[in-house]
């Protein structure tokens, strides 16, 4: 009898020499001339690899849905999720592992800045079944920032580095890596711990699992970004710090949330230099001039949460003005909250500071779900 080799459907009828081992995650964002260049690449370096590649694509209005589409239509090997309605590099390497079944899942920026080489290697340790996660990493020895980072970027880098080090117990030397292959089953066993915003997916995957992964380490170069431009900007930057310290205090309150609280706190500066400004230099008196560092304060949190807190659901046009009136709203309720726990709590004069404090928290945390639901609220 003949014995094929080599058989395309095994005795359940079942495809397996079709389906991937190795999912290739491509978050993208605006990258519509770099995504045929960088599945080129793929094709090229994961030769007798069964790998697949899964685009998830923001709905980029330089429509590179439509480019990666239009390659998905020839190319089995090509998947594409378009997500409307949602920005951030996080979720979109997040959905993208979720949505493969390969063993091992791979996060690497579709920009061409990652030197796609390194993936057969990555594979390689993970396949030794001794990791569960390979990073790429421009620390290591034989490693380099090369081109690809500004000496102020590389610099922040650096400082990030150190606090994820020293607040999380990371011992990565490039925990801000964009790069990395882990076991799908461990991502997909984080994946609910994992927060959605920002740009430290792999941070939060190592900070996340507690210790738990076998991690190696691969140095590689970091390239220089040949079309279009980075999306990292200082509110990703921020973000970062967000996520640092909603790790460490071990996830009991949300990126979000913090970010909020943060906002919050600088709007008292902002009202008491407003404050002063009505009563010093425009002789108000002081309830008139209350009442107009009140609105000065809560106009620029609003634009500072509609900018940092609410990226992902930023408010534009009139719906600016629609979101700002909601906001006040939300905040004179807000105060009413303040007031009233306050006042509940201060029979004692002694503990005058514990009353303040649980209605400032009291009203912080009305204005933050009240502005969640109505002023920001998910379309
Ligand atoms: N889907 C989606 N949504 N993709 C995004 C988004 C987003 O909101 N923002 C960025 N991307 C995609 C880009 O299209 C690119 O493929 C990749 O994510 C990296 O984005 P860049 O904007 O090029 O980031 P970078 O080069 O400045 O930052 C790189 O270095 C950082 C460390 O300094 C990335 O590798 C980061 O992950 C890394 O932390
Ligand atoms: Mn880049």
């Amino acid at each position: 009898m003949d014995q094929p080799t080599e058989t395309l459907t095994n005795a359940q009828g079942r495809d397996e020499n079709h389906a991937a081992e190795l999912s290739v995650i491509l978050p993208t964002f605006n990258e519509a001339a770099n995504v045929p260049l960088v599945l080129d690449l793929l094709r090229k370096t994961l030769v007798g690899v069964r790998w697949e590649a899964i685009i998830v694509d923001d709905n980029s209005p330089d429509g590179t849905t439509d480019v990666g589409r239009a390659i998905a239509a020839t190319d089995a090997q090509v998947r594409v999720i378009r997500r409307i309605g949602r920005r951030g590099l996080s979720g979109a390497c997040i959905e993208g592992m979720l949505a493969s079944s390969a063993p091992y899942v791979a996060v690497m920026d579709a920009d061409l800045q990652h030197d796609e080489t390194l993936l057969p290697k990555m594979l390689a340790e993970l396949r030794t079944g001794d990791y569960d996660l390979a990073v790429a990493s421009r620390k290591v020895e034989g490693g380099a920032v090369g081109e690809g980072l500004s000496k102020v970027r590389a610099w922040g880098s650096n400082i990030a580095n150190g606090l994820a080090q020293k607040l999380l117990n990371v011992s990565l030397t490039d925990p801000m890596s964009g790069f990395f292959m882990v076991r799908r089953e461990k991502a997909e066993e984080l994946a609910p711990k994992l927060s959605a915003q920002g740009f430290k997916i792999l941070l939060d995957l190592v900070s996340s699992a507690g210790g738990t992964l076998r991690i190696k380490e691969l140095p590689f170069t970091f390239k220089e970004r040949l079309h279009g431009e980075s999306k990292l900007d200082t509110l990703v930057t921020l973000d970062y710090f967000g996520l640092l310290m909603a790790k460490y205090f071990g996830n009991v309150v949300s990126v979000r949330f913090l970010m909020f609280g943060l906002v919050g706190a600088s709007g008292l500066f902002v009202h008491l230099l407003a404050l002063k400004l009505f009563l010093d230099m425009a002789g108000l008196e002081f309830n008139l001039a209350q009442t107009g560092a009140s609105f000065v304060a809560m106009t620029s949190n609003f634009f500072l949460n509609n900018q940092l807190t609410y990226r992902d659901r930023r408010l534009t046009g009139l719906k600016v003005l629609i979101g700002l009136l909601t906001f006040y709203a939300v905040c004179s309720v807000g105060v009413l909250a303040n007031v009233g726990v306050a006042n509940l709590i201060y029979s004692d004069p002694t503990y005058w500071w514990f009353a303040g404090a649980a209605g400032a928290i009291m009203g912080a945390v009305w204005n933050y779900a009240a502005s969640s639901a109505l002023t920001w609220r998910k379309s």
